[in-house]
């Protein structure tokens, strides 16, 4: 049965660069088994009792949805509430007072999570911003949330969670203030779900609906890219934060040998990047005129 049911090495073949090509995701070769388990439920709701010829099908057909669904079951989408605590440390108690100083005369804040999955990360620092940062209720603060599958992203504006889920990074007194069971699932509450503002956006497209960004979360999606689109993303990151913007990558990720333009900075367990101060090639010496 597992045999029959399996994936052989051209029809991988055929995924991984199905794969690569809408989303730039480099699936392991290792991984067939995680293939099988999620992409057999599409198999079967769409009427094929092998993945074998689900993947004959899709091989012969122009890109439909049952490739986009099948794409979308590749790519992993783990998440959860405050991931790994540290960077959301740092933007607690470094960050956001750093730039409250600094955008004072505009007061204005402009957040990206750039890979957001299921929303986790995007309402988590919406509850952030809504605990410890009262002031910027009378600020314009957009938090933009961006993913390149559409199934994340409705899961995501909807704002609803399962236990397990719930039960992940969230501190109870958040939950009891900012959520409520529904048919045993937990509804974010209105208030924090309409401060994301979810979008359509894959990374290695154009981001040209994006306004200058000063909070750059791109946690956990650039281990999934090959080298050179690591340098790509990193220069499209550069050119969209503001000069004394922050950028937040996942504990596994990091700009070196990879970009020059940012600098780690460390505060106590948490990382985070900010682009270099280079002097410019075209100023003018004081004196020089
Ligand atoms: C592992 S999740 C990380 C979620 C969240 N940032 C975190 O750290 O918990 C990676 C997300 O990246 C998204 N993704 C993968 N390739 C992408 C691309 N080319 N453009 C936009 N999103 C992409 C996936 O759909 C997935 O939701």
């Amino acid at each position: 049965m597992r045999q029959t049911m399996g994936i052989n090495t051209p029809d991988f073949d055929y995924l991984r660069q199905l794969v690569h090509q809408h989303s730039a995701v480099v699936l392991d070769g290792d991984k067939t088994y995680l293939a099988e388990l999620h992409l057999q439920p599409i198999a079967e709701a769409a009427g094929f009792t092998k993945i074998g010829d689900l993947i004959a099908y899709l091989r012969h057909q122009p890109l439909s949805d049952l490739h986009i669904q099948a794409i979308e079951a590749l790519v992993t989408n783990e998440t959860s509430f405050f991931r790994d605590t540290y960077p959301f440390e740092a933007l607690k108690q470094v960050v956001l007072p750093e730039l409250i100083k600094k955008r004072r005369i505009e007061r204005s804040l402009n957040i990206w999570c750039a890979a957001c999955s299921n929303g986790q990360e995007a309402y988590s620092i919406a509850m952030l911003i809504r605990e410890y940062f009262p002031l910027l209720a009378n600020w314009s603060v957009q938090i933009i949330a961006s993913d390149f599958s559409g199934k994340v992203l409705a899961r995501a504006k909807e704002g609803r969670y399962n236990q397990l889920e719930i039960k992940r990074g969230l501190p109870k007194n958040l939950r009891e203030k900012y959520f409520k069971l529904l048919n045993n699932e937990w509804q974010i509450q209105d208030e924090i779900r309409q401060k994301v503002d979810f979008r359509q956006i894959n990374l290695v497209h154009s981001w040209s609906i994006l306004p200058s960004i000063d909070i750059i979360f791109l946690r956990n999606v650039l281990i999934y890219f090959d080298i050179a689109t690591k340098k790509y993303l990193l220069t499209k990151v550069r050119q969209q934060l503001r000069p004394d913007g922050y950028l937040f990558l996942g504990s596994g990720e990091t700009t070196l040998n990879l970009h020059e333009s940012f600098e780690r900075v460390q505060f106590n367990k948490s990382i985070f990047y900010q682009l270099r101060q280079v002097p410019s090639d075209n100023a003018i010496a004081p004196g020089s005129e």
